[in-house]
């Protein structure tokens, strides 16, 4: 059976396509569109999909959409007016945003795909959260968390997923909260009132959070109170997303917390300015830790399963994750690779897989790399033509050229096999670079991501070392396995792991399986015989703006384009000629 899932028109859309129950591919739009976060509707990565298989839409079982659009029309149609008047601005914005193609997604999808209607189906979001983390993750039996800013009403649900030995499947979802009242939008409103953008700035926020200090976590209780069922209500008074499309906190809001930041405003950390807005960053970030592990402790108690699978944007918040492991009672959380919106194509289809179809159960991969695979003489071609120095070198040398780089202090954009789905490089579109010197850290945001100095970097190293250099509790490695726990650097290692290691002493660290990514991992080794230590700096391979590159030639043109000294897509071996690095220019006066 052939199913391809979709999600697209909030942000970020996505396609996936599952095949006799098992994903074959799946890729974010903006990967092959080069527009960040595109939330066109993904007819590219559709496209690519289905040549990526070799069939044709007419070989399709199904489509499976990942919202129910009418009943999201229907909360935009109805919180709109509730509000009226006082949201009649924003009425018109909403309704044309709705009353396109977002509500006619079956007209839509008939019509690009040429199939017929009968076989276009759909999930709902929550339930696409859902499938995207238990049926992705190595469990049978699991309680399902899934929480995000919203989908059609529903905002976080608790619920529990069942991989019968008969074969068959059970996405139970108990319990869900409703918009207006979201994790992810209290989350997204601070963002917003930080200066940063929504659905992207989240990670800012958390950055940030580590250099403040939650002074006013009081205040933001204000906003959210618990209610006697262990869930929560905000205060809608402070909010205005529900009814504005202007902005998304209230004037109530700013007297609470005082005046905003703008985007344009750097934040100087030694101002009592900068750090009022750190402090603000912790505190909310400490009462969305508080709230999560109150839920997932209910959800364990009334479950008694050792296993969590958690989705939904929220956990991206690395943080929370490792509080929830330490705290919840819960034994391992799974987080997929792609838990956001995009995730839910995947989500989509094998829900509709293995419950709507009634397929029989399937292990899924463990593994992120679903999306299009670099071709190495793409690169070759490009470089040769544009006069660098290419080389084509045997694994073993390939990878003993490159740790030699990173130990002489050289910047590797690093390609390898097909591209990560989901936010995050995992060692297959990355940039890496030696961990032990602030000045690294410094030079990577200056002169390479062109991003805000107190964002932190994050490091990779084998599963065998993890816990020589990282705090890992019980359950860290499989958190670490996608990056999705934030955990402490050793206090004895902080100086020598100074690059990656955030100023509150901790590292989102990714802790690779070798089976994962070999040759990465055999890097890693190689990287440890030089230096003694097998940890390497490990960001996206993008600058800041664009998606991470997918291409050879994506690569090549950002390798061009900004401070990265060497670029791999094995077995070529690119290195740069010219003045970005001091190195490169004695060993050509020498020469
Ligand atoms: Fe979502």
């Amino acid at each position: 059976m052939k199913i391809l899932g979709i999600s697209a028109h909030y942000h970020d859309s996505a396609a996936a396509l599952v095949c006799d129950g098992v994903p074959v591919c799946a890729v974010q739009e903006e990967r092959l569109s080069r527009r960040k976060n595109d939330a066109v509707f993904p007819i590219g990565a559709i496209e690519w999909c289905l040549d990526h298989a070799g069939i044709g839409p007419d070989d399709l079982d199904a489509v499976v959409f990942y919202e129910r659009s009418m009943l999201k029309f229907e909360r935009i149609l109805i919180s709109t007016l509730r509000t009226f008047p006082h949201s009649w601005r924003s009425f018109p914005n909403a309704m044309r945003n709705s009353l396109g193609e977002k509500v006619w997604v079956r007209g839509i999808i008939s019509s690009y795909l040429g199939i017929p209607r009968r076989k276009i189906l759909f999930t709902t979001h929550h339930q696409s959260h859902a499938a995207a983390a238990f049926l992705t993750a190595p469990t049978r039996r699991a309680a399902i968390l899934t929480a995000d800013g919203v989908g059609e009403w529903a905002t976080l649900t608790v619920g529990h997923g069942d991989r019968r030995v008969d074969g068959g499947t059970s996405i139970t979802l108990l319990r869900e909260l409703r918009f207006p009242h979201s994790l992810g939008m209290l989350y997204s409103t601070f963002t917003a009132y930080l200066g940063f953008s929504v659905n992207e700035g989240e990670y800012k926020v958390m950055g940030l959070a580590a250099y403040g200090r939650p002074t006013q976590v009081d205040r933001v209780r204000k906003l959210i109170r618990r209610t006697p069922d262990g869930a929560f209500a905000l205060n809608m008074d402070y909010f205005e997303y529900h009814s504005s499309a202007k902005r998304s906190y209230s004037s109530r809001f700013v007297e609470l917390f005082g005046p905003p930041r703008t985007a344009y405003e750097p934040i100087d950390l030694a101002t009592a300015e900068g750090q009022r807005f750190a402090d603000c960053a912790a505190s909310v970030q400490r009462v969305l830790e508080d709230t999560l592990v109150d839920i997932t402790r209910a959800l364990h108690q009334e479950t008694g399963l050792p296993d969590l699978c958690f989705g939904g944007g929220v956990a991206l918040n690395g943080v929370a994750n490792a509080r929830i492991l330490a705290e919840s009672g819960f034994e391992r959380i799974f987080v997929p690779p792609a838990p956001g919106d995009a995730g839910c194509a995947l989500g989509a289809a094998l829900y509709a897989d293995r419950v709507y179809f009634g397929q029989p159960d399937r292990n899924v991969p463990d593994h992120p790399f679903w999306g299009p695979a670099v071709v190495s003489q793409d690169l070759l071609r490009a470089a040769t033509e544009d006069g660098q120095t290419v080389e084509e070198l045997d694994d073993a040398r390939l990878i003993e050229r490159t740790a030699a780089e990173l130990f002489a202090d050289g910047v590797v954009g690093w390609m390898d096999g097909a591209c990560e789905f989901g936010p995050r490089a995992l060692g297959h579109r990355s940039i890496l670079a030696a961990p032990h010197s602030v000045k690294m850290r410094d030079r990577l945001n200056r002169d390479i991501k062109y991003r805000e100095e107190f964002r932190p970097f994050a490091p990779v190293t084998p599963i065998e070392t993890a816990d020589r250099y990282f705090e890992l509790p019980p359950g860290g490695v499989r958190l670490g396995r996608f990056m999705s726990g934030v955990f402490r650097v050793r206090p004895e290692w902080r100086e020598q792991l100074a690059a990656i290691t955030h100023v509150d002493g901790t590292a989102r660290v990714q802790v690779l399986d070798r089976d994962m990514a070999p040759r990465l991992s055999a890097l890693l080794e190689a990287y440890g015989r030089h230096s003694g230590i097998p940890v390497l700096l490990h960001t996206s391979f993008n600058v800041a703006g664009e998606p991470i590159v997918c291409s050879a030639l994506e690569g090549y043109s950002t390798f061009r384009r900004c401070g990265i000294d060497m670029l791999i897509a094995a077995p070529v071996v690119v290195t740069k000629r010219g003045p970005s690095k001091v190195r490169s220019l004695k060993e050509e006066a020498l020469a």
